[in-house]
């Protein structure tokens, strides 16, 4: 049973449709999933990329950067959103740690999310300085997308989530950044956190698509967090967010609802329950008769 109602039929997402979308001047959609409910929700709303993002960290796991989770947390996330998506095309983030201590083992990592997590590419952070990594990974047949701008596994480099690209030596790094990504071959790049003329200028320098987060409306496409859209993260939104819906109030309401619900013995409801059959209860009440009338007796 599909829980949203399902459109036309679509197609599968790949690396080759959405390098026709961009040549195409047609918008991109990306939104991150990390369980099967909402990898199903999103798929069957028509959604093109789906990303198991390292966002996951702090919007699943509670915790306060994206520094903290293992590839294997993000293998556990990965299995549960390949086995609800259907048409998106499923990129992985590969987490702090582990493509960052050599070539081989990010390699082998890599290989890992598509082995045993279904992902269809992977996502790694970083420009110029990741592009020779990248290459040995698609090497190995598996398609990286990019990353550049406001690198969350950077915090500690940056100092703290700042917009990147304000300076003009900032946006000739991008640019570099950019272009070195685009030679290497990645599926896309994700450009996070710059401003919307940054974005607008690598968009018309490189071949592959860009997805944008704070990155202005020039971008190839736009992806967001699923949990920002639908008011499910705790603090005050970045200024780029946008909110969809409000499923924390909604689910707020819900609990409140049927904790009362059950402190007034209003749930459940006798059509709520099950019932004997006629026969057993007849022949229950019988039995129970007779064991009152025996005790009478006594
Ligand atoms: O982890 C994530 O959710 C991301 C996107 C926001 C680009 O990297």
């Amino acid at each position: 049973m599909s829980l949203t109602p399902i459109g036309e039929p679509r197609q599968k997402i790949t690396t080759v449709t959405l390098r026709e979308k961009k040549l195409q001047h047609q918008a991109i959609t990306c939104l991150t999933a990390y369980d099967y409910a909402s990898a199903r929700l999103v798929d069957e709303a028509g959604i093109d990329i789906i990303l198991v993002g390292d966002s996951l960290a702090m919007t699943m796991l509670g915790y306060d950067n994206t520094l903290s989770v293992t590839t294997d947390e993000m293998l556990h996330h990965a299995r549960a959103v390949r086995r609800g998506v259907k048409n998106a095309f499923l990129v992985v983030d590969m987490p702090y740690g582990s493509y960052h201590l050599s070539p081989e083992e990010a390699v082998r990592n890599a290989a890992r999310f598509v082995k045993e997590g279904g992902a269809e590419a992977v996502k790694i952070e970083g420009g110029e300085k990741r592009a020779d990594l990248i290459r040995r990974i698609i090497d190995a047949e598996i398609p990286v997308t990019g990353h550049i701008g406001l690198t969350p596994q950077s915090v500690n480099v940056m100092g703290g989530y700042k917009v990147q690209g304000k300076s003009l030596s900032a946006i000739e790094q991008l640019m570099r950044d950019a272009v070195a990504l685009d030679h290497a071959g990645v599926a896309c790049i994700y450009l996070e956190g710059m401003p919307r003329q940054v974005a607008a200028m690598i968009r018309a320098e490189v071949g592959t698509p860009t997805i944008g987060i704070g990155a202005g409306p020039e971008c190839d496409g736009q992806v967001l967090v699923f949990h920002d859209i639908l008011n499910m993260t705790f603090g005050t939104p970045a200024k780029f967010v946008r909110r969809y819906g409000d499923a924390g109030a909604l689910i707020t309401q819900a609990v409140q609802a049927f904790r009362a619900d059950v402190i007034s013995r209003q749930y459940p409801s006798d059509k709520e329950s099950y019932h004997l059959p006629k026969e057993t209860q007849s022949a229950l009440e019988t039995v129970l008769e007779r064991k009152r009338a025996l005790r009478r007796v006594r």
